[in-house]
């Protein structure tokens, strides 16, 4: 059995709408996991939400609801954030779940089992809002702590601690040996940065109960519940645990029992391939989850890949202010195309980004409706009206350009350069509205000596299409698949090879272009 690509998110927290961050994160990992499919890769592709812990609880309590209930409510809208963005996720995991908690325990036990928990007392700054201990070096000058730290008390508590400190110096050595596992290169150095500079200290990982009970419960003892980190970063391994892996559980050995034996061909996934996540919890995922799994004798997932955040017109998203992007109304709005379109295109994976409804307007009208839209719908219609949509024979002038562009996106979608493999495409783009221009395909069909030459135009330009749907399938799915259905191709435009030039059969025929893009003014 293979070992599938296995693709993650961040698991969102329940305590809010889903807004234009948790979308792009989810959008990046589905176009790379299509990307990968498109490779001809078995691939799966997991998100979810992370529901534990005092933010919830709180979030619960202030609007007067059962935390489960609440939980429930919220995954739904992030469950239908899924659909609506079309996304491919193979599973939706949510850390309320039986079949996650239970890998918990087993991984707490199997922990505890090996002496790297221990349970001591601990005084302590503690910011009731972020549900953290503060440090010294939390304090302004004037001693106080920032008010965005909320309610901060001095507290003594008892606690247990995960012994993180031994393993410094190894992540250290991992991190400068695998070059690729925290990318991009400016975040691994952060990190380094960081474990260099400062010692790692033990990490708390309970919570009293008397607290904070919504949590799961510490198995060797009951007093205590798991902090949210700990249950939340552990999804990515309890998913395929949960769902049969056998090898993925192998090193929880006795502390993990199979609910029922698997009902469905059971699965490879374990480790996770790419971890795709935000900029503000790199040191969870780089440093705390390395060392969980190193002192479970787990193995490392290969890459945690890390993105930038968004802002909207230059300011922090903000409930309070309103200004927000609500992926749900821009999808009602304009589609979700031009939504993944205009996220991916704007924004490389790893810097900072703006969005601008100038901006995304400016993209929809110039690259989707005049770029790609116009060139689909003016090749389909020639076609048809000078053909009478037969497809000629065969001919490429631009079959070079085309071959050389997926050669380029293959190679893009490898190494996650999700926007550079857009651009090549719009290159293509741009290169077939040029030659619509250039062969003025019009002015031949009035001169029937240029019958030859036209049937060549027409055949390039009608078969760029098809081999652009293929491209852009990992990108926008939903053109991808109009654009073989107005081209009346039954098979799927979801495998790169499918680009190899000479695909649409002489003698087909093509169906009626619909505008891909309506033009807005
Ligand atoms: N629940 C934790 C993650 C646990 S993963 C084991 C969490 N949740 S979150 O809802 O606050 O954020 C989820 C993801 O969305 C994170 O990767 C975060 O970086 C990302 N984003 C949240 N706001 C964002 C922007 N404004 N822009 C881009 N991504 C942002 O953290």
């Amino acid at each position: 059995m293979n070992k599938r690509f296995y693709i993650t998110t961040a698991i969102d927290y329940v305590n809010g709408e889903p807004h234009l961050g948790h979308a792009y994160e989810k959008v990046i990992a589905d176009v790379i996991a299509r990307a990968r499919r498109s490779l001809g890769e078995e691939v799966f592709y997991l998100t979810g939400t992370d529901e534990h812990g005092q933010k919830v609880q709180q979030a619960a309590a202030a609007e007067g609801k059962d935390p489960q209930a609440y939980c429930d409510e919220l995954a739904a809208r992030f469950q239908a954030l899924t659909r609506v963005l079309n996304l491919s996720n193979d599973e939706f995991i949510r850390t309320t779940q039986p079949r996650h908690k239970r890998v918990v325990t087993a991984l707490l036990n199997l922990l505890h089992a090996r002496g790297e928990l221990y349970k001591a007392p601990y005084r302590g700054w503690y910011s009731w809002k972020e549900e953290t201990f503060l440090t010294e070096r939390d304090r302004r000058p004037d001693g106080t702590f920032d008010p965005a730290w909320g309610e901060v008390r001095e507290i003594v508590e008892e606690n247990w601690y995960f012994r993180m400190s031994r393993y410094q110096h190894w992540l250290v050595e991992y991190l400068e040996k695998n070059p690729d596992f925290v990318q991009p290169d400016y975040r691994r150095n952060e990190v380094l940065g960081f474990l260099r500079s400062e010692a790692l200290e033990d990490l708390c990982i309970s919570r009293p109960r008397a607290r904070l009970s919504w949590g799961i419960p510490l198995p060797f003892d009951p007093d205590y519940v798991n902090y949210v980190w700990f249950d939340a970063l552990t999804n990515y391994y309890s998913l395929p645990v949960a769902l049969g892996d056998a090898e993925a559980a192998r090193p929880l050995g006795e502390f993990y029992r199979a609910e029922a034996p698997p009902t469905e061909a059971p699965l490879r996934l374990w480790p996770a391939d790419i971890h795709v996540i935000g900029k503000d919890i790199v040191k969870f995922h780089a440093v705390y989850w390395p060392i969980m799994l190193r002192a479970a004798g787990i193995p490392l997932p290969r890459q945690v890949l890390v993105h930038g955040w968004w802002q909207k017109d230059g300011a922090k998203m903000s409930k309070t202010t309103g200004n927000v992007v609500d992926p749900f109304a821009v999808v009602a709005d304009w589609g979700a195309d031009a939504f993944r379109y205009y996220v991916v295109r704007e924004l490389d994976i790893g810097p900072d980004g703006n969005w601008t409804d100038a901006g995304f307007k400016a993209r929809y009208q110039a690259e989707l409706a005049n770029g790609l839209g116009n060139l689909v719908n003016r090749s389909l219609a020639m076609l048809r009206r000078y053909r009478a949509g037969r497809v000629p024979a065969r001919s490429g002038e631009l079959a070079a350009e085309a071959g050389q562009t997926a050669a380029q996106l293959a190679d893009h979608w490898r190494q996650n350069r999700l926007q550079a493999g857009l651009i090549a495409i719009w290159n293509l783009v741009a290169r077939a509205n040029q030659y619509v221009d250039q062969t003025a395909p019009f002015k031949l069909a009035k001169d029937p000596a240029q019958a030859a030459r036209l049937d060549e135009v027409l055949y390039t330009l009608a078969e760029t299409c098809r081999v652009l749907a293929v491209m852009l399938w990992p990108y926008l799915p939903q053109t991808a698949e109009r654009i073989f259905q107005q081209l009346g191709l039954t098979g799927s435009p979801a495998r790169l090879s499918e680009a190899a030039w000479g695909g649409l059969p002489p003698g087909h025929t093509v169906g009626e272009p619909q505008p891909l893009f309506p033009r807005r003014d």
